[in-house]
């Protein structure tokens, strides 16, 4: 019988560090995670992202959530695609962790996104996740760069690239909320300045290799 890791193995991939783990997200854990971005992602005259999710009417967030990694599983293919994994510490899901790329089986680069439940953040979780997500696509994926970005007025992410070991990559400028212009890093990393944290294991590694077209 067929399940649905099968057909979207996303969903059978698990990478662990200490009591940390990254896995696929199924549909129950799309509710769970959208009552934990209600809770807040950052202050509220803060925008860390480009695209200012946070920003819709809290009431309308779990839904929100749930259709944008619809969209990402929706159109998934080995053109373009994205990783995008929850992250729980000791089982409690905290947040999130993505690596999207486009035309990766020639470019071998993709850009790391992540976000915390603002209750989890400060103690060093994003910087775990993140050190998993890039010793996955190095070791597991065969990338060859990694690539991040933040608005200059986002330290704590500009903090967790540089302890990771990316290098700064230029400042442009920005449009993010309606009519704000917000100057922008970009942050690349390579398997020569990655700075490793807790071993990871592995679980549907070769899986989703098969479906990136490797
Ligand atoms: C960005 C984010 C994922 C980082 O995760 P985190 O668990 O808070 O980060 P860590 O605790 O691992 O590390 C944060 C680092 O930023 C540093 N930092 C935080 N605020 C800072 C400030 N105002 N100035 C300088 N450094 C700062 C911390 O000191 C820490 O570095 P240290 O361990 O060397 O002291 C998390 O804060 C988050 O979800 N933020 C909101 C969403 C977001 O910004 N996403 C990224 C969009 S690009």
């Amino acid at each position: 019988m067929s399940v649905i890791s099968d057909v979207y193995p996303v969903l059978g991939l698990r990478i662990t560090a200490g009591s940390l783990e990254l896995r696929g997200l199924t549909d129950g854990d799309l509710a769970a995670l959208g009552v934990l971005a209600q809770g807040g992602v950052h202050p509220p005259e803060r925008m860390p992202f480009y695209h200012p999710w946070t920003d819709m009417p809290v009431e309308q967030i779990p839904l929100g959530m749930a259709q944008y990694h619809w969209g990402v599983r929706a159109r998934f293919s080995p053109a373009a695609w994205s990783l995008e994994l929850g992250v729980w510490v000791d089982g409690e899901l905290v947040g999130c962790q993505g690596f999207g790329t486009s035309d990766y089986l020639v470019t071998r680069t993709g850009e790391t996104g992540s976000w915390l439940g603002i209750e989890h953040q400060g103690s060093g979780i994003g910087t775990r996740m993140r050190q998993a997500m890039c010793a996955f696509v190095f070791d597991h994926l065969d990338a060859d760069e990694v690539t991040s970005g933040a608005f200059l007025d986002n330290p704590a992410s500009i903090a967790v690239s540089h302890k990771v070991g990316y290098a700064d990559n230029g400042i442009s400028r920005k449009k993010r909320r309606d009519g704000e212009m917000a100057e922008h890093l970009a942050l690349r990393l390579t398997p020569e300045t990655f700075v490793r944290g807790e071993p990871i294991e592995v679980e549907g590694a070769a899986a989703v290799r098969r479906l990136i077209g490797l």
